[in-house]
């Protein structure tokens, strides 16, 4: 088996995925050579055909290529498949690329094993129908929550992803200032709001003091939605660190078939917590 990974996105230069899984290599004691590879959407069919040809044998896959990397792959899994778009490819020279999304796994791995909530009968409320929403869905509703509802900013989108995934569960859609139930279990930020350190018109009464919320996006500081959730009482308001640490140690159990251990690395990337 061959040790060659990277990262392929736009940005790339911060990405916390080199060492994450030279932390996972640490583990399986091996040592890998995992790259950070920019390039842009025109390049970027022969930039991984490069990759693979040069003896890559799997490859991250993250923001703008999610969607044309799912275009791309010759082979889905079922997640891939749910999500429209594949954060994993793993390279065969006869089978081609096989995509994969560990995205929601990611998800709910952090959710079930580090913050100790089980989503099976609870009521979840997803902020923004975009992506990130689209890449959560099917995991969560496999777990069988009581009700899932998206709400967004354009209430078009969220009735979409709620009409393509009905067959799957209970859920629902409606713009932001239609929220009609208060106090969810769970409240998932999945907006791009976060970054321009936005939160969502989102209406208080959906936060009571059991609910956590959870912020796909994540920071070195509390991001805009973590402290609106904590102003309004919230029992616990976490950020994606968690998640993107799961969704790599999931990419990285399907490239070598070894499941690294995650807490380690995340004390590594956040010392404090
Ligand atoms: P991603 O892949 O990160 O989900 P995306 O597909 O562009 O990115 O989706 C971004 C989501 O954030 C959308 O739901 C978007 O709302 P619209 O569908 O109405 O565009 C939402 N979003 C972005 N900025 C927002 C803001 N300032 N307030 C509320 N929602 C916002």
């Amino acid at each position: 088996m061959s040790n060659k990974y990277a990262v392929i996105g736009n940005p790339i230069k911060h990405s916390k995925s080199p060492l994450i899984h030279n932390t996972f290599a640490q583990q399986e004691g091996i040592s890998i050579d995992y790259q950070r590879i920019l390039t842009n959407e025109n390049e970027f069919t022969t930039c991984v055909n490069d990759f693979a040809n040069q003896g890559g044998m799997g490859l991250n896959v993250t923001v703008p290529f999610k969607v044309l990397a799912y275009q791309q792959c010759q082979q889905l899994n079922e997640l891939a498949r749910a999500a429209g778009a594949v954060n994993t490819i793993s390279f065969d020279p006869v089978t081609g690329w096989t995509g994969a999304n560990t995205d929601g796994i990611g998800l709910l791995s952090d959710l079930k094993h580090n913050q100790n909530f089980q989503p099976a009968n609870k009521s979840i409320l997803i902020l923004g129908a975009g992506g990130a929403t689209r890449g959560i869905l099917l995991p969560l509703l496999n777990e069988k929550p009581d009700y899932i509802l998206i709400a967004n900013r354009t209430v078009s989108k969220a009735d979409d992803l709620a009409n393509t995934f009905s067959s799957e569960g209970k859920i629902d859609s409606c713009g932001f200032e239609e929220i009609d139930r208060k106090k969810f279990d769970l409240v998932i930020n999945a907006t791009s709001a976060s970054l321009a350190n936005d939160i969502p018109p989102v209406p208080a009464k959906v936060i009571g003091t059991e609910t956590l919320c959870y912020d796909l996006a994540y920071s070195d500081q509390p991001t805009a939605f973590i402290n609106w959730s904590y102003s309004l009482n919230a029992k616990r308001a976490i950020d994606g660190l968690g998640m993107l640490v799961e969704q790599a140690a999931e990419s990285y159990y399907i490239w070598r078939g070894f499941r690294p251990e995650t807490k380690p690395v995340f004390k590594l990337l956040r010392p404090g917590a």
